[in-house]
């Protein structure tokens, strides 16, 4: 029978007839006798294949291919303590399914080469121990909203305008026009809820970033949300759930990937809601304290927000941002119009910013007013302001960056790491 080499790495299987199809990890010829790694998506096992037990032709082949050829192997399980996952197959019959020679991947290459290597990279396996992870938050995610009553749509990709900002909108020819790719699928989830009320999407964004960071991709995975009826508050509190809800999810189900990966697991064990909560200018002055040169007024860049959540050993949601530093859309607090009702939750241990939220501004003058105050034109936005205009509500929504949250969770050192085919400023390919 053939099974996942993970399958069959327990002692009911000693003595007993196996097959596993995968790809050779390691290979090393002692004597008569072959020791082949193999690998498959769940494991690596050590095979033993002694010159006479198996067909000559295929042992001669074997001695000549090199690592990531694919094979199947059939025989008799052992236990070995010696072998690196505690189990031996004692081959019988072997088959050379797709040989490779001078697999490109060795040891040592620079992470240029790795990257023009992607496509061969993913096998590795602390590749696919991050695909892994990285199934799991995805998985979560939708487990996530679905329970908590929220309804999956989804938005174009080609758009006419802003979210956030002109300075990262990638532009595309467009039959003779021009559109954009989208930068966040938050105006249409707005339209959205005056039919749904709660409603998720995880989308493509689009930011030509021009900054080289650990934190910046051009086309990253994006999950919103957006809640008719919700409040600043209301949403922080699903999204604390949210983060504790796919933490758990991962320690559940990948513990072994993230001890592969080297994962402090104690700082994530520890993650529980509520979050603390901090203003703004609570924030600049703490980080003023702690010596990062940041005045009221100014945005956290990358190297801020390292520096100061490199002091945090939880997520720290910020709020009441200045209305300057933020896009258009952000509801004014009525207590105090220069500051917003927003949100962003930074990560912990210098990872920072993974959520940007907060309340829309649902009233119809104050929305053109503050289009009026950033130069902006609101036929553009015609369809955005009609919902202020017919039954307009209160409501408030956020975007996860989910390579962001990966790259935090798996405690990675880029961000390029979280996701199979990174796009950054100098990377189209493979
Ligand atoms: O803070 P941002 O720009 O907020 C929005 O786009 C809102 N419209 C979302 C909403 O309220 N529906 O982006 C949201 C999140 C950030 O907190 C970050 O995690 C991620 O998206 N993000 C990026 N991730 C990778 N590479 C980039 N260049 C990113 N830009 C933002
Ligand atoms: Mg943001």
């Amino acid at each position: 029978m053939v099974y996942h080499i993970d399958e069959i790495l327990r002692d009911e299987y000693i003595d007993k007839k196996v097959t596993i199809r995968g790809w050779i990890y390691r290979k090393r010829r002692v004597g008569k006798l072959i020791f082949v790694v193999v690998r498959d998506s769940t494991n690596i096992v050590q095979c033993v294949v002694e010159k006479n037990n198996v067909n000559p032709d295929n042992f001669k082949l074997l001695d000549k291919v090199g690592v990531e050829t694919s094979i199947i192997v059939e025989g008799y399980l052992r236990k070995d303590e010696r072998a690196p996952t505690g189990y031996e197959i004692q081959a019988d019959r072997i088959e050379i399914v797709g040989p490779s020679y001078n697999f490109p991947i060795t040891k040592d290459k620079s992470d240029e080469f790795l990257l023009d290597n992607r496509h061969l990279w993913v096998r590795s396996r602390e590749m696919t121990a991050i695909l892994k992870i990285r199934d799991t938050v995805f998985g979560a995610l939708h487990e996530f909203f679905r329970e908590k009553g929220y309804y999956e749509t989804h938005g174009p990709m080609f758009v006419t305008g802003a979210v956030e900002g002109g300075s990262t909108l990638f532009e595309v020819p467009y039959f003779g026009k021009k559109a954009y790719l989208t930068q966040s699928s938050q105006f249409y989830l707005e339209t959205l809820i005056y039919s749904l009320e709660k409603v998720y999407t995880v989308a493509p964004s689009f930011r030509a970033e021009k900054s080289r960071t650990r934190r910046h991709l051009t086309e990253y995975w994006h999950a919103e949300a957006e809640a008719a009826w919700y409040h600043n508050e209301d949403m922080m509190r699903d999204e604390e759930e949210m983060v504790v809800y796919l933490i758990q999810r991962v320690l559940e189900e990948r513990k072994r990937e993230l001890q592969f990966l080297k994962r402090d697991l104690e700082i994530l064990e520890g993650i529980e809601k509520p979050f603390k909560r901090m203003r703004y200018e609570e924030l600049i002055r703490f980080a003023q304290d702690h010596s990062v040169n940041i005045q009221y007024g100014d945005d956290l860049g990358a190297d801020e927000e390292t520096m100061i959540t490199q002091n945090f050993d939880a997520p720290v949601f910020i709020t009441h941002y200045p209305i300057e530093i933020k896009p258009f859309y952000h509801r004014p607090d009525p207590e105090n119009p220069k500051v917003v009702l927003c949100h962003d939750l930074l990560a912990p241990e210098g990872y920072g910013e993974i959520i940007g939220g907060g309340e829309r501004i649902y009233k119809l003058e104050v929305l053109l007013q503050r289009m009026e105050d950033e130069g902006l034109n609101p036929e553009d936005y015609y369809w955005y302001v009609d919902l202020r205009k017919y039954g307009s509500v209160p409501h408030t929504g956020f975007g996860l960056g989910m390579e962001r949250f990966i790259w935090w969770i798996a405690g990675l050192s880029h961000i390029k790491y979280a996701i199979p085919y990174p796009r950054t400023i100098r990377r189209t390919k493979p």
